[in-house]
């Protein structure tokens, strides 16, 4: 938890700054893209202006996860210029949360203005097909270390923000709106939030079903909280790589998950690439 108020504020600062100066010469984007496990292929949609190593960013931390890389890549796409997160932090991985958002920190004070989250999730709606794509509507973080806690930094936002829409409401009619006229199945859903890393047991999952959950993930939640904090607009987008533990009756591996976001990266990336043409920020 953040008890020194100023002093995280000046890392993250530092932060931006850094990234200021690395990309000077060039306008800073408007848009931050994030991919998840096994989407990894997406970067190579981007026109790569400058890739920074996160060991190399002050004060990021380096991520651990399969299937992330753990670059920030510069570039464009689209014709736009592009942050693109190739690979994130998780709680799991033992960071607390300011550190799993501090990169969220550090692109809104670089004046980000959207957020694009993408990651990988079990389907718990039972009308779902492995490997669909899902808009995240909204999410369930109940059992949720919370991102919030401890001192609110007012330069970032407020202390109690409203989450009525964490998930900007045009953004995440830009998507399913992209996706249709791609002919890509896509639907929206309510994603839940498990801390992880062991994946959920099958009574957790009928649980979230019973609670409204349409898909569960280890990522997304605390960065989509932090970005709306700050007033960042936020899009989310799932891929739906296995069904919850339970529902086929076979256990959850890591490497289904991996295959599985591989198998929709064309569509994923075809998406991806139409969202950001089509936004205006
Ligand atoms: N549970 C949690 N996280 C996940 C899953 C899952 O079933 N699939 C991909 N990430």
């Amino acid at each position: 938890m953040i008890t020194d108020t100023k002093e995280f504020v000046k890392r993250v600062d530092d932060a931006a700054d850094f990234l200021r100066t690395a990309v000077a010469g060039n306008t800073l984007p408007s848009i931050c893209i994030v991919l998840g496990s096994g989407l990894g292929p997406l970067a190579s949609m981007v026109d790569v202006i400058k890739e920074i190593s996160y060991k190399d960013i002050p004060g990021f931390p380096v991520s651990t996860a399969p299937g992330h890389k753990g670059s920030l890549i510069f570039g464009t796409l689209e014709g736009k210029n592009v942050f693109l997160m190739n690979g994130r932090f998780h709680y799991y991985e033992g960071y607390p949360m300011e550190t799993v958002t501090f990169y969220v920190r550090v692109m809104g004070r670089l004046g980000v203005k959207a957020l694009l989250l993408t990651n990988a999730s079990g389907g718990i709606n039972l009308d779902m097909k492995v490997p669909e794509l899902v808009a995240i509507t909204d999410h369930l973080s109940f059992n949720a270390e919370p991102v919030l806690r401890g001192p609110n930094i007012e330069e970032f936002g407020t202390r109690f923000p409203d989450q009525c829409h964490v998930y900007d409401p045009e953004l995440t009619d830009t998507l399913v709106n992209c996706a249709r006229d791609l002919k890509i199945r896509i639907s929206r859903g309510v994603y839940a939030y498990s801390k992880g890393p062991q994946y959920e047991t099958p009574a957790e999952i009928r649980a979230l079903r019973i609670l409204g959950a349409d898909c569960v993930g280890m990522s997304t939640v605390p960065e989509a909280i932090a970005a709306s904090h700050m007033g960042i607009r936020v899009a989310a987008m799932s891929c739906i790589t296995n069904m919850a533990a339970g529902i086929t009756g076979q256990a959850l591996s890591e490497q289904e998950v991996l295959d599985n976001a591989a198998l929709a990266s064309e569509n994923s990336c075809a998406l991806v690439k139409e969202f950001v043409k089509r936004i205006n920020l």
